[in-house]
């Protein structure tokens, strides 16, 4: 039992290639390293003894990874690589469409040519777009996402369905993950994103450290508890662990297409989530109010209750534990 983890030196990844070699599963990763470093195959081995078989490849590479796959026994597929960054995405369409687009096309054809049709996908809650109620369930449909980054999700999870319904032997996971926060415990594993961040906790992590002066909070005049921004912020192993459920599923599965929310079912606000911050890890986080960010909902959270009742998974970190969680990786890796 072999599992490819495209995309495995990422946030994401890195902590899912711990839980399943945790969970005593053979994995190998395979990344290009545009948004990731290296040294992350050997802090999972520092974490788990073992070393994952790593290939630094693009997915975008057909006879690259057609090798892998001839190399490689591999039973099934978490496919985590893609470009991620909502406003990039905006300012290069053309970039993120041809990687995240074109790396899955090449990805699939390759399985298919290979026989191994059991793949997860990493999607998004940004694919309900704003149907204008807070809590988002899989039932509901996909909305248009307002960006390129959105609008592969969407795009990939379509031509998984597509390719599904022209071959009823694949078995396709597609996870739709909330606000994934915090870091692996032992502070190896985490995010750290280069530049200035978009999202709200990298941002909190660089003021906490004193590389940015202050936090801008997104609107103060939102209809929700305190007027700011309501998110279903997750603690990253919480989400790691859904995979490990969601890849039992769907190995035991005849085949279909399942799709599952991955949050906690509880929505906090950016100020929950300063303050929090600040109390956990006794330090001040210094902010202001700005306008609302284009493109912004007011509030959305999981409802996580498939996940429960199908994989049997529930997310068990509080939003202290991913406060504390986050302080101790940036600090461990300014
Ligand atoms: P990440 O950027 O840390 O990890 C993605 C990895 O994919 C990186 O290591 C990058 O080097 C690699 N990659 C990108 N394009 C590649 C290509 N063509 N070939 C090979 N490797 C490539 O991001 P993450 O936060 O770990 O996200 C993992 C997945 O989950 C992504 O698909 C992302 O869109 C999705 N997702 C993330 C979030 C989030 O908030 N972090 C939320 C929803 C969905
Ligand atoms: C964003 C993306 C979403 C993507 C997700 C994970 C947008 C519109 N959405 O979600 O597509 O899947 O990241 O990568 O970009 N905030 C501040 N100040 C900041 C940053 C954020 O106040 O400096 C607020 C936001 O207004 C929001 C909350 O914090 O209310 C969370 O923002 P963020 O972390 O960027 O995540 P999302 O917007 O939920």
């Amino acid at each position: 039992m072999k599992v490819l983890l495209t995309g495995g030196t990422g946030y994401i990844g890195s902590h899912t290639a711990v839980e399943l070699i945790n969970t005593g599963k053979d994995i190998a990763i395979v990344d290009s390293l545009i948004n990731s470093n290296e040294d992350v195959v050997e802090r999972i081995k520092q974490i788990t003894g073992k070393e994952p078989k790593f290939y630094k490849t693009d997915i975008l590479d057909k006879e690259a990874i057609d090798k892998i796959f001839a190399e490689n026994e591999i039973d099934a597929v978490i496919h985590f690589a893609g470009l991620k960054a909502v406003g990039e995405s905006v300012e290069k369409p053309l970039e993120y469409y041809y990687n995240n687009i074109m790396g899955t096309l090449t990805l699939l054809d390759v399985m298919r040519k290979h026989n191994c049709k059991k793949i997860v996908f990493s999607s998004s809650a940004t694919v309900y777009g704003d149907p204008g109620v807070p809590r988002l369930v899989e039932t509901m449909g996909r909305r248009t996402p307002t960006n390129p980054y959105g609008a592969t999700k969407a795009m990939i999870e379509k031509i998984l369905e597509d390719l599904y319904i022209s071959d009823n032997s694949w078995k396709i996971t597609i996870l739709r993950y909330f606000n994934p926060i915090g870091a692996h415990e032992s502070g190896l594993l985490g995010d750290n994103p280069n530049g200035i961040p978009n999202n709200l906790m990298p941002y909190i992590q660089k003021v906490a450290i004193g590389e940015l002066e202050k936090l801008h909070v997104f609107g103060d005049d939102y209809e929700t508890k305190d007027g700011t921004g309501v998110r279903d912020y997750i603690h990253v192993v919480d989400l790691a662990k859904g995979h490990i459920l969601a890849l039992e599923k769907l190995l035991s599965a005849d085949g279909g297409v399942e799709k599952y929310n991955l949050g906690t079912g509880c929505g906090y606000s950016v100020l929950e989530l300063v303050k929090t911050f600040e109390k956990v890890n006794n330090i001040k986080i210094p902010y202001v109010i700005d306008e609302r960010r284009p493109g912004d909902i007011a509030a959305c959270y999981a409802d996580a209750s498939k996940a429960e009742a199908e994989l049997g998974w529930k997310a068990t970190k509080t939003l202290e534990d991913m406060c504390r969680d986050s302080w101790r990786y940036i600090q461990m890796n300014k």
